[in-house]
């Protein structure tokens, strides 16, 4: 048996349901998040690639800084439409790898592993490029993502690696995280279980993982370099043990 990739669209997973129920449980690391990305911002324009509900670009916002997004989802746009402030942003609907705005910004940014959404690498590589393409001169260019861990979770079983994790255990119901992985692709399908007396719902998500490495290339790619990495949004030293990282990238600087 070998890794059979669902079949599915990718771009349904962000639907109304998903959306409906995306802000319940916050992260904890906004406040911090929009900090860092104010200070790097300067006095803006900002543009986040997969907007999603405004979850940072309207805290973001609320600061005074233009920010534009770029989101595939309708139902997380209307999200973000339905929030206090939520009618500002300028939100262009589409595939962040693929649509050019016409403004340039001194800070892009790419939060919560939605790089991973693009399910190959020339999506990817075409998305930091088309980062690259929206940065002023000396624009910087934010990724938030995971340290995929596949090696630490994943069972092999009849030739395709897979895993299952507890997301959550509570006296109502339980959230399971379910998923395969291909060590060809890197490609990720998993679905997120929700079971509770009120039954049984599933959401399918396709994901490309991208190591830290990786990202630094496909900036090299783009005309990029890196010029931190830390192990979260406080400035966290970036070590073995860091589970995601925020990697800023920017233009070489040329010495004369
Ligand atoms: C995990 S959510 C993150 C949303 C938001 N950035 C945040 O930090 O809360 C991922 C978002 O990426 C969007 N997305 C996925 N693929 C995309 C693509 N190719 N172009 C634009 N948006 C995309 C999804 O619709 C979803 O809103």
């Amino acid at each position: 048996m070998s890794f059979v990739p669902m079949d599915f669209d990718p771009f349904t997973s962000f639907g109304p349901e998903v959306a409906g129920r995306y802000d319940d449980a916050p992260r904890g690391d906004e406040e911090v998040a929009v900090a860092r990305l104010a200070t790097l911002a300067g006095e803006g324009p900002v543009l986040e690639f997969a907007i999603g509900t405004g979850r940072l670009a309207l805290p973001l916002a609320a600061r005074g800084l233009r920010v534009d997004g770029i989101e595939q989802s309708q139902a997380m746009v209307d999200r973000l439409r339905a929030k206090p402030g939520g009618a500002e942003p300028e939100v262009v609907r589409g595939d962040m790898s693929t649509v050019v705005l016409e403004r340039r910004y001194p800070l892009v940014f790419i939060a919560f592993n939605s790089l991973m959404n693009l399910t190959t690498q020339d999506d990817q590589v075409r998305c930091v490029a088309n980062a690259a393409r929206h940065l002023t001169r000396g624009g910087v260019f934010v990724v938030e993502n995971v340290v995929p861990d596949p090696m630490y979770r994943l069972e092999r079983r009849a030739g395709v690696d897979q895993y299952v994790q507890v997301g959550g255990v509570s006296a109502t119901g339980v959230h399971l995280d379910v998923g395969r992985y291909d060590r060809v692709t890197q490609r990720v399908d998993k679905s997120h279980i929700r079971i509770s007396g009120g039954g049984i719902t599933t959401n399918a998500l396709a994901l490309r993982y991208v190591w830290p490495s990786e990202l630094d290339l496909m900036a090299r790619l783009a005309g990029l370099e890196l010029r931190e990495r830390h192990g979260g949004w406080c400035g966290e030293p970036f070590t073995a043990g860091s589970g995601m990282h925020v990697s800023e990238y920017g233009r070489p600087v040329t010495v004369r």
